[in-house]
């Protein structure tokens, strides 16, 4: 169910504070070089669509976000697969809605501009985040992710 008092926006540079404290909290240390480096790619490539969304609260704090990518195919025209890079919500938060409405918002937004298929990578072992997007109706994908160890 959307929560009434959120509201949902597209990202813009201005809101690389409010993403890296974000995820500082969920994942107890900063990642300030990480998230400066895709800001850059986001903002000032333009083979990138702009299609990251952030969640504001009612005093326009950003509680939440979800970062994708876009690119432009051949011929100027977008590409049909799209990618969710990363989700947060700030724990404080969490269990509100706000994930789902950032992902519904997200999907809505992709399916406007024509893209056919969304998808994400998950460690399996993270149970919450596997939860998570299965309940968002996302499905295992008959690509695998393959490795080596070096
Ligand atoms: C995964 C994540 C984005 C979900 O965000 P969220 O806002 O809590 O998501 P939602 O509220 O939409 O859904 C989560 C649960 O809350 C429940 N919920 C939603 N609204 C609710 C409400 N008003 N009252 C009670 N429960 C509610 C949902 O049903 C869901 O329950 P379930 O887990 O039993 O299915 C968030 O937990 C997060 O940021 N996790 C960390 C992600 C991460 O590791 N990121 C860094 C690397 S990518």
């Amino acid at each position: 169910m959307p929560n009434s008092s959120v509201q949902i926006r597209l990202m813009q540079a201005a809101d690389l504070e409010a993403v890296v404290r974000i995820d500082g909290k969920i994942l107890g240390t900063p990642r300030s070089e990480y998230f400066e480096m895709k800001f850059e790619v986001l903002f000032e490539s333009s083979d990138c669509l702009p299609t990251s969304l952030v969640a504001e609260d009612a005093s326009g704090a950003v509680v939440g976000f979800v970062m994708g990518t876009l690119y432009m195919g051949e011929f100027g025209i977008y590409q049909e697969q799209a990618t969710l890079d990363t989700i947060g919500v700030d724990p404080e938060y969490q269990k509100k809605g706000i994930g789902e409405q950032l992902v519904g918002e997200f999907v809505a937004h992709l399916k406007s501009l024509g893209v056919k298929k969304l998808s994400t990578l998950v460690d399996t072992d993270d149970a919450k985040l596997m939860h998570f997007f299965g309940a968002n109706r996302f499905v295992p994908s008959k690509i695998v992710n393959l490795e080596r160890r070096l």
